[in-house]
């Protein structure tokens, strides 16, 4: 008999309850499961960063963390950005400073922006958000895009007087 376990989670504000096997990978739950395949696998085995999600706010490599892990928690993916057909201003971003062209990475790359635009302040500058950008890979763009696109954001979000 298999070892399964009954969870329920919430991602990106639905909620969900599923039985899921403890061997499971949150990455497997979320797209095979629940149909987030928003959320891409590259390596694995946690290098690339292109599965990052948020799990209950803090950004994390979802081929490394097993479902059961989730159970009570609240998890959002990159689906849960765009409103619609509208896309979040971060989205906008990257498409305006050309931060993607296969677009494998992107998703990764949007949630760990995200992370570190929640806790980011008017300073936020290239050099620390190349550093904040330095756990995932991309193989085209040559980060300058991304780096640029989060800046953009950064600045936005927290015009320099705002607190
Ligand atoms: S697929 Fe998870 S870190 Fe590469
Ligand atoms: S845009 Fe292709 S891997 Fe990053």
């Amino acid at each position: 008999m298999k070892d399964v376990h009954l969870i329920s989670l919430s991602v990106n504000g639905n909620e969900h309850e599923l039985v899921v096997e403890s061997r499971r990978t949150l990455a497997d739950m979320l797209r095979h499961d629940l149909g987030y395949t928003g959320t891409h696998l590259g390596c694995e085995h946690g290098i690339c960063g292109a599965c990052t999600i948020l799990l209950d706010d803090q950004p994390v490599r979802a081929c490394l963390v097993f479902g059961v892990q989730a159970d009570g928690c609240e998890v959002r993916t990159v689906e849960g950005l765009a409103d619609g057909d509208q896309l979040s201003d971060l989205q906008q971003a990257f498409s305006d400073r050309h931060g993607l062209q296969c677009g494998f990475c992107t998703p990764g790359f949007l949630m760990l922006a995200e992370a570190y635009l929640s806790e980011a302040d008017s300073s936020a500058d290239p050099e620390s958000v190349r550093e904040a950008m330095a756990s995932n890979l991309c193989r085209c763009t040559g980060y300058q895009g991304i780096v640029e696109a989060v800046c953009d954001v950064a600045r936005s979000r927290h015009p320099a007087g705002s607190t």
